[in-house]
């Protein structure tokens, strides 16, 4: 799968590739990502990318002909037989989903835009499939939401998670056996653990070998953590 992201700060993206499971599915030719500066595409001495708004208002916005020139190109190397999407990242956008990641996972090409002012002319949406947003909070720009959410869709494409990182039975997994609930909690060695004063224990039902008191007990304990929170997730249809 292929993601390109248009941005100002194309270094963010391009370190992000350095690392772990996302470079290792690069490698294996399963995930390509690419950054594009959006000053590339202007054509003053200042590669000024963002005005005053018309009407007046505080902060700045990003102007619509460099935004145009930029995912016009970007759309240029598409082929057509690629699913394509171009998504803008923006707080008043769809809320991002695991569910949404599943669907966009679909595509064969995703071309996000990151902003980093106030906004964008409004006159770019005719270029523009999706408006996403990660979160009701507010960030500097669209660069951090654009790695969420490939990070969160590359996670669907075969062969980049391997058995080990399975997503099956994760949190919010629809796939997974506990769809619905946050994930239950996880113990590794040591089987006692002591910090300061403090002993703690792994709960001993998991050192019992007894798969099904196991299933029972984490599906209990899966229960438990969502109801206290998240339980607006137990009768969330997805
Ligand atoms: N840009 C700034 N904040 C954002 C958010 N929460 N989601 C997507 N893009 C953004």
């Amino acid at each position: 799968m292929k993601f390109e992201v248009i941005t100002i700060f194309p270094e963010l993206i391009e370190d992000y590739k350095k690392i772990s499971i996302v470079a290792r599915a690069i490698k294996k030719r399963l995930l390509q990502i690419k950054a594009f500066n959006l000053r590339d595409h202007t054509f003053d001495a200042h590669k000024t990318v963002d005005g005053r708004p018309y009407g007046g208002g505080a902060g700045m916005v990003l102007k619509a002909d460099v935004l145009s020139r930029a995912i016009t190109s970007v759309l240029k190397k598409v082929s057509k037989k690629e699913k394509t999407k171009v998504i803008l990242l923006t707080p008043a956008g769809k809320v991002f989903s695991q569910k949404e990641a599943k669907k966009l996972a679909k595509n064969d090409r995703l071309i996000f835009v990151s902003g980093r002012y106030e906004g964008f002319d409004e006159r770019i949406s005719f270029l523009v499939d999706e408006e996403y947003s990660i979160g009701d909070y507010v960030l500097m720009g669209g660069e951090l939401p654009a790695l969420v959410m490939i990070e969160t869709i590359a996670r669907f494409v075969p062969g980049v998670v391997g058995k080990e990182e399975s997503i099956q039975g994760e949190s919010f997994s629809k796939d997974g056996k506990n769809s619905n609930l946050l994930e239950y909690p996880q113990y590794t060695r040591p089987e006692v653990l002591k910090i300061g004063k403090k002993t703690l224990r792994v709960p001993k039902v998991l050192l019992s070998g007894d798969h099904r008191k196991i299933e029972i007990w984490r599906a209990d304990q899966a229960m438990k953590k969502t109801k206290k929170i998240r339980p607006d997730l137990i009768n969330k249809q997805w």
